[in-house]
Parts: C-alpha cells; sequence; structure tokens
C-alpha cells in the first residue's frame, strides 16, 4: 500500500501546486478541451506522449497501447481516430513510435510469448514485406530500429486509410498524418518523412 499512498499524495501535491500557479487551471479544463493533436504512441513508460513534447492537460488526444499499431478492426483505436477527427476535429495525427520497442523486438523473435504474439502480428508482416532491406543490415539492433522505423510508417499509412480520416479528406477538412519517432537514448523525435494531408499523398508515398 505505501507505493499507491505515494501517488496519490503526489496526486494533491500537483493539483495544489497547478492550483496555485493558475487558479481556475482546472475549471478552465473541466470545461472543455480543444486539443489540435493527436497522439497514437506506445505504451512504453519511457515515451509519455504529452511530456516528451512539452505539451499541457488538454493540448494533446492520446491513443497507445502496445507497439503503436493502427488495426482496421481495433474499435479501441478507431473510435479514439473517430472522437478526435469528428468531434475535438484535431488537425495533426502523429503516430509516435520509438527505437528499442520491446513490441517489435518480441515480433522478430522466434519463440512464443503467449496472446500478445496475435498483437504484434501485423509486425512480422511488415518485416516479411522488407525482408530484403532487413537483411542487409548487418547487425540486430540496427535492424530492429529500423523495423522500429518501417511499423511507424505503415501505421501512418493505416491511420490515412481509415475511413473516418479519408471522409475528413474528402469533407475538404485540414488534417494531417504524420509519422515519428522517438529515441530513448537521447529523447528526441526523429520525423520519418511521412507529412500527409490528402488520399494522392498516401498513393505517392506507396509508389516511393
Ligand atoms: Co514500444
Amino acid at each position: 500500500m505505501p507505493h499507491l499512498a505515494r501517488l496519490l499524495a503526489q496526486n494533491r501535491d500537483w493539483a495544489r501546486t497547478m492550483q496555485e500557479g493558475t487558479p481556475d487551471y482546472f475549471s478552465r479544463l473541466a470545461t472543455q478541451q480543444a486539443p489540435e493533436w493527436l497522439w497514437i504512441g506506445c505504451s512504453d513508460s519511457r515515451v509519455p506522449a504529452n511530456q516528451i513534447v512539452g505539451l499541457e492537460p488538454g493540448e494533446m488526444f492520446v491513443h497507445r497501447n502496445v507497439a503503436n499499431l493502427v488495426v482496421h478492426s481495433d474499435f479501441n483505436c478507431l473510435s479514439v481516430l473517430q472522437y478526435a477527427v469528428e468531434i475535438l476535429r484535431v488537425k495533426y495525427i502523429i503516430v509516435c513510435g520509438h527505437y528499442g520497442c520491446g513490441g517489435v523486438k518480441a515480433a522478430m523473435e522466434p519463440e512464443n510469448h503467449g496472446l500478445v504474439d496475435n498483437w504484434l502480428r501485423p509486425i512480422r508482416e511488415i518485416a516479411w514485406l522488407h525482408q530484403e532491406e532487413l537483411v542487409s543490415i548487418p547487425d540486430g539492433p540496427s535492424r530492429r530500429d529500423r523495423l522500429c522505423e518501417l511499423n511507424v510508417l505503415a501505421q501512418a499509412i493505416h491511420v490515412s486509410d481509415t475511413t473516418v480520416v479519408q471522409e475528413a479528406w474528402r469533407q475538404g477538412r485540414p488534417l494531417s498524418v504524420h509519422a515519428w519517432i522517438y529515441s530513448l537514448r537521447d529523447g528526441l523525435i526523429k520525423d520519418l518523412g511521412y507529412r500527409v494531408s490528402s488520399p494522392e499523398a498516401v498513393e505517392n508515398f506507396r509508389r516511393r
């Protein structure tokens, strides 16, 4: 129990500090959230979405799962996406992976990890698709890092292909999808160059 008590005590300290800094902080946040960004990231505890991009509560809508996957039959992720795009009207969707992702590593290993292997299956498919490039990278960690990048790019394409995003573009709404990757080593994010805001741009990226 002392471990949990510590969290609750820290919460009280935090709430007091925020209130002292800005007296209407909570009343303002409680009545509205108007985030411009949707973040789809990994559940990894070392990649806290808001914190690494310097955003406060209320500024970014967040969905996280193991290995930042966007699966077309995952109602959880799709519901977050729909709410973010249709109700909150976010302008930017960022899929952010990270180097050294345990999910990506597990997907490449031959051993059985149980249930999670089903979830990670799409990453194996990505590895098969890019097998030629991946086998040309001699050392294991670099090969895994490249697969982390390829996974983020694939998931950003999945986001772009969803009915939610396609419909927003059909209506001519400003909405762009981005693929980023975070390094646990230096805390820096790299833009993987996927910046797409129309169905044509997705096709162009696919054809590269
Ligand atoms: Co991860």
